[in-house]
């Protein structure tokens, strides 16, 4: 998995910032007061910040900006990043500041010399979450490239390191997130992808894989149709993270994990089928916030379920017409092969409420290109049944700065659903695509539990960098799960 960029915490002293190689930052705020940090390097630098601070240019400096002086004087560092940061800035403000110093560095090591600014820790997440880069599969000097790292001086190194952990366990499920998304699929298989979730049994969390006769006895057959023409076996890996009450119930996370989603026998157009490498998005979230939620010890019962699965054209696939009997016993008309990731998630839905009893189940998923339609790359479709959950979830994106916005489920949405010759079939017509493969889904939650789906086609991997990650896959997620496990899920 690809590591954090070493972060150390230490004093804050003269010797430091004058002796440090690389670069050295400091935070301003608009109003241009300087902290104990920004007070010692302006005295090294013989007034060179307070020069920055009267000029013109800095009138127009904004939050989250980063002015660098290059070539400081009385430093041995190249740089001198100012880091334009509001005393009562939020963490959101603090994490995308701290991103955007991470990005100006680039692979040099970064001396972070802070004062006492209150979104400190928030500060070093963003910037850990931006040093992210998927060079594994390049060769050569770049793929060699080692780790900057970080060392952040504060006035007090051991409290802000103790508040800064468990944002940096939540950062390190955001890494492992962006890695399985951005993996290869000849590399990412579902056996490699079940192999790297039991890795997780390490952080105490408990792990099972079920393989394709245990699905088979379970009756999870729409599930196992998917992947019924595929060399890759289809798998169902269950996580479990017991740190709340022995009693309590479990929310249960459920990914969509098609590893590559070619479309099958109704195969998708060439252009852009690369892309399909990322259809496992809906999984990788789950893992990465499983894995956040062990390293930080998370208070709470939390189940992640994945559905990992290849849809592959082949002589043993399923054909466009078939007819399939789901765990839960409805039948389901196949119009289209490439309406596959309603047909894993409804199995591993109704398997995750059948043995769990969970007090809420949120699925994730690369579902439909309708919701990139409209919703584009900003936000994640989110149709819920419970709008106290769904309310408590869309607050916790929205403090993360993860875009997400709720849509609309309706009856006149299912009827569309409706089969000549099934209980339903699997698409329901060109129009409210995202919406009619929510009502399907639908179709799986139980009468009395709270569900959540997040459509997270348009999110999971984005061809331009975003504010705290390069391009490729996000992490869109893992943070705003984090966060509503933390803030409705866990006992003081
Ligand atoms: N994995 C795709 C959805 C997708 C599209 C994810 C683009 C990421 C980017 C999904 O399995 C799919 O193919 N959906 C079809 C549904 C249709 C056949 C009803 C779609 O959106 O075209
Ligand atoms: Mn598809
Ligand atoms: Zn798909």
């Amino acid at each position: 998995m690809t590591r954090l960029t070493p972060i150390r915490f230490a004093a804050l002293d003269l010797d430091g910032i004058s002796g440090a190689e690389g670069r050295v930052a400091v935070t301003v705020p608009p109003e241009g007061t300087l902290d104990t940090a920004a007070r010692r390097a302006n005295r090294l630098t013989k007034g060179a910040i307070k020069r920055l601070v009267d000029s013109k240019r800095f009138e127009k400096a904004k939050s989250g900006e980063v002015i660098s002086l290059a070539w400081p004087a009385g430093m041995a560092a190249e740089a001198l990043d100012v880091l334009v940061l509001g005393k009562k800035d939020d963490a959101a403000a603090a994490r995308k500041a701290g991103a955007a110093l991470a990005q100006q560095a680039g692979d040099k090591p970064v001396h972070l010399a802070l004062g006492n600014h209150r979104q400190a820790a928030a500060l070093v997440q963003g910037m850990a979450l931006r040093c992210y880069s998927f060079d594994r599969h390049k060769t050569g000097e770049e793929g060699e490239k080692a780790a900057p790292g970080i060392t952040v001086m504060h006035p007090k190194p051991e409290e802000l390191e103790a508040q800064a952990a468990p944002l940096l366990a939540v950062a390190e499920g955001v890494f492992m997130t962006r890695d399985l998304v951005n993996e290869p699929s000849n590399i990412l298989t579902t056996s490699e992808f079940a192999d790297r979730l039991e890795e997780m049994r390490d952080l105490g969390l408990e792990v099972e894989t079920l393989e394709e006769d245990d699905l088979e006895a379970l009756g999870m057959r729409t599930l196992l149709s998917v992947g019924q023409g595929s060399a890759s076996p289809s798998k169902v890996v269950v996580m479990q993270w017991k740190g709340g009450a022995p009693d309590a119930a479990p929310l249960a996370l459920v990914g969509k994990g098609v590893v590559f989603d070619t479309g099958g026998i109704s195969l998708k157009p060439a252009a852009g089928m690369e892309d399909m490498t990322m259809d496992m998005g809906g999984a990788g979230v789950v893992a990465g916030t499983m894995r956040a939620l062990a390293l930080r010890k998370a208070k709470a019962n939390v189940v992640g379920l994945v559905g990992l699965v290849e849809n592959m054209p082949s002589g043993t696939a399923i054909r466009p017409g078939d007819v399939i009997k789901s765990m839960k016993g409805d039948t389901i008309e196949v119009i289209n092969t490439d309406a596959e990731g309603r047909l894993v998630l409804c199995d591993v839905m109704w398997y995750a409420q059948e043995r769990f009893k969970p007090v809420g189940m949120i699925d994730l998923a690369t579902l439909t290109g309708a919701i990139i339609v409209g919703l584009g790359h900003e936000n994640a479709g989110v149709f819920s049944n419970d709008d106290a959950l769904c309310g408590d979830f869309l607050a916790a994106a929205a403090a993360e700065g993860e875009g997400a916005w709720r849509m609309p489920l309706g009856e006149a949405y299912d009827k569309l659903l409706k089969s000549r010759i099934a209980d339903m079939k699997n698409v329901g017509g060109r129009t409210g695509g995202s919406i009619t493969a929510a009502q399907f889904l639908k179709r799986f939650v139980r009468e009395g539990t709270p569900w959540i789906h997040l459509d997270i086609a348009g999110v999971a991997s984005v061809k331009e960098g975003t504010d705290l990650a390069p391009k490729g896959a996000t992490g869109w997620g893992v943070r705003a799960l984090d966060r509503l496990v933390r803030d409705r899920f866990e006992a003081e």
